[in-house]
């Protein structure tokens, strides 16, 4: 099963992607993860997509594409993908069905996550993580169990994501508004699109998620 996970930043694509991942053995496929490793990495790509990401706008299609086609490679025994973050524009999607078809899958279902914009603001400026392990917290709703501890390595160093500031986040939901809820017109006749709350916990989200993807919701 091949699925696209859909939402404005901060609604939970990523966390929701790596429960969907493990119970459902998928490969989840995060542009904005592989993005952040080339531009740690000072790669070519990296150092052209980093200004970019900085300012909370859309890296050039053609660059986001490619990294896609290089991991569906990659990943090419996998039974089958969650993409958390791709595609973000129309030209990315028909892209995502060439890249698919040219390897003989299918794009089974897009899952809608909604969240209202100011819960979005407040849950990834609070958002932050484990230096050493990349363990995901959030100040105040998932803080270590001791405080300056991460739950998971013991590490106790932490870090913020460059793009996570009020200001750069206001820019990517217009990204997101403006660039990829365009997607929601695309998808929607194919009758591929099912659309969950994404402001309910992220247990109840999961749920609704596997409802939708079984056809039950
Ligand atoms: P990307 O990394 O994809 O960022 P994003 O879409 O802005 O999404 P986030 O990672 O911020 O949020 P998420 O939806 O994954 O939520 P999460 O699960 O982390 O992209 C970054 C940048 O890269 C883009 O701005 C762009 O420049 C570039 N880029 C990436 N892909 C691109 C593409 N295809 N084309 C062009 N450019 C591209 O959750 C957020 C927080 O909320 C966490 O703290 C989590 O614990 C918490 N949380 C999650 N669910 C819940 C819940 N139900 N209730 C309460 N808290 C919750």
């Amino acid at each position: 099963m091949n699925v696209v996970l859909l939402g404005p930043p901060g609604a939970g694509k990523g966390t929701q992607a790596k429960l969907l991942g493990k119970a459902r053995s998928l490969v989840q496929l995060s542009t904005g993860d592989m993005l952040r490793a080339a531009v740690a990495s000072g790669s070519g790509l990296g150092r052209k997509a980093g200004d970019v990401m900085e300012r909370g706008e859309l890296v050039p299609d053609e660059l986001v594409i490619g990294l896609i086609a290089e991991r569906m490679d990659q990943d090419g025994k996998a039974s089958g993908f969650i993409l958390d973050g791709f595609p973000r524009t129309i030209a990315q999607a028909e892209a995502l069905d060439r890249l698919l078809a040219g390897r003989g899958k299918r794009l089974d279902a897009v899952v809608e996550m909604r969240v209202d914009d100011e819960a979005l603001v407040k849950r990834i400026t609070g958002r932050f993580a484990c230096a050493d392990c990349g363990e995901g917290y959030h100040d105040p709703f998932k803080m270590p169990k001791v405080p300056g501890v991460c739950d998971r390595c013991g590490g106790t160093e932490f870090v913020r994501r460059r793009d996570d500031t009020e200001e750069v986040v206001r820019a990517r939901l217009m990204a997101y508004h403006t660039q990829t809820e365009p997607l929601i017109g695309y998808y929607g006749p194919q009758g591929k699109l099912r659309t969950v709350d994404g402001m309910a916990d992220i247990d109840t989200v999961q749920e609704e998620i596997v409802e939708a993807l079984d056809g039950k919701g």
